[in-house]
């Protein structure tokens, strides 16, 4: 099969043949028909051994069902995640990390769901039942962000949306629903999903209100220092902050019916896909830097397959 692998000069990426995986009993040989690109990953590249696979979100076609028979048949459109091998032909994916694709959900917008779908959902489910409570979403503009606004509005949260354009984004976010979209973070909030990081954390920090959460989930640089004033986050008795990681998430909770909760959220229509760019994955180099430039937000997705047509 080909694959796209780690290479030691930039773009860090090369497109290779090697052999096809070998699924372990509960996994199933998908035939990847799309996958999308995570901030995370698309960093990650630097700083990769040559030749390690790479991608984490995949959506495609069951090619072989699992050997435990834990998953779906032959031929089934499916979507899911994996540690690391998405970005190829086919991949070996466990079943408890894979769900159908509805019918009227394309590939492209399956593929867009697992890592920021989850990371959004399992985020918001830290702040409880979120009926009439203010949440606040930072980076809203992303993909974790786009979806965190749509699922809090969903279960019927405030939502303020934090971006660095105003005008810009107000209305497609207010779409989302939000309920302001906001470049300065005021007032109190009881869930704060913060997809930033760096000093918006802080600022998230001081804005908590009593018994409110804030869950962190981006990390600018492995030496960031973060300081916010004791005093405020000390004014809201019990705020706590949460950290949250996916890949971590991934041995603990039912990822195969959370997965299958988003698709049914796009099949009935309540739930959009952030889809910013599509393209074949011959031009990954151009999507991936159309994502560091920001010259998109949201999710870029690549098509696989032998030809561009
Ligand atoms: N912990 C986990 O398990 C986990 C899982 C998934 C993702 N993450 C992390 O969560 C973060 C978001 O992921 P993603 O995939 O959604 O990335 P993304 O698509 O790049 O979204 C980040 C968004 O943040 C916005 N932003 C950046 N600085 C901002 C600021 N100061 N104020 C307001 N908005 C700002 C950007 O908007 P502009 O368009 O204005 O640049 C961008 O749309 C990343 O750091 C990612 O690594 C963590």
């Amino acid at each position: 099969m080909l694959a796209l692998r780690v290479a030691a000069e930039a773009p860090h990426l090369a497109m290779v043949e090697t052999a096809d995986p070998d699924p372990l009993p509960h996994e199933a040989l998908v035939r990847v028909r799309a996958f999308s690109l995570n901030r995370g990953e698309v960093l990650d590249l630097r700083s990769g051994a040559e030749g390690t696979a790479i991608g984490w979100d995949v959506a495609g076609l069951i090619e072989r069902a699992a050997a435990d028979e834990s998953g779906p048949p032959v031929g089934t459109p499916v979507f899911g995640l994996v540690r690391r091998g998405a970005w190829a032909e086919l991949v070996a994916v466990p079943t408890s990390q894979l769900a159908v694709t509805p019918a009227n959900v394309s590939d492209a917008e399956a593929a867009t769901l697992p890592t920021a779908g989850l990371t959004a959902l399992r985020s918001l489910e830290l702040g409880g039942f979120l009926v009439a409570k203010r949440v606040l979403v930072t980076g809203a503009t992303g993909g974790v962000g786009q979806y965190a606004v749509q699922l809090a509005a969903l279960a019927g949260a405030v939502v303020t949306a934090l971006v660095r354009d105003v005008e810009k984004r107000r209305a497609p976010l207010q779409r989302l629903g939000a309920g302001s979209v906001v470049d300065v973070v005021a007032g109190e909030f009881d869930l704060i999903v913060d997809a930033v990081g760096g000093t918006t954390f802080a600022t998230s920090i001081e804005h908590l209100a009593a018994r409110g959460v804030v869950v962190n989930l981006a990390t600018g640089s492995p030496d960031e220092i973060v300081s916010f004033r004791a005093a405020c986050f000390d004014r809201a008795p019990g705020a706590t902050i949460r950290t949250l990681n996916l890949l971590d998430e991934l041995n603990h909770a039912n990822t195969r019916a959370d997965l299958a909760r988003l698709a049914g959220l796009m099949h009935l229509r309540k739930l959009v896909a952030p889809l910013e760019l599509e393209a074949p994955w011959q031009d990954i180099g151009r999507a991936i830097q159309a994502l560091l430039t920001r010259e998109i937000s949201g999710k870029a997705v690549l098509h696989v397959g032998r030809s561009r047509d």
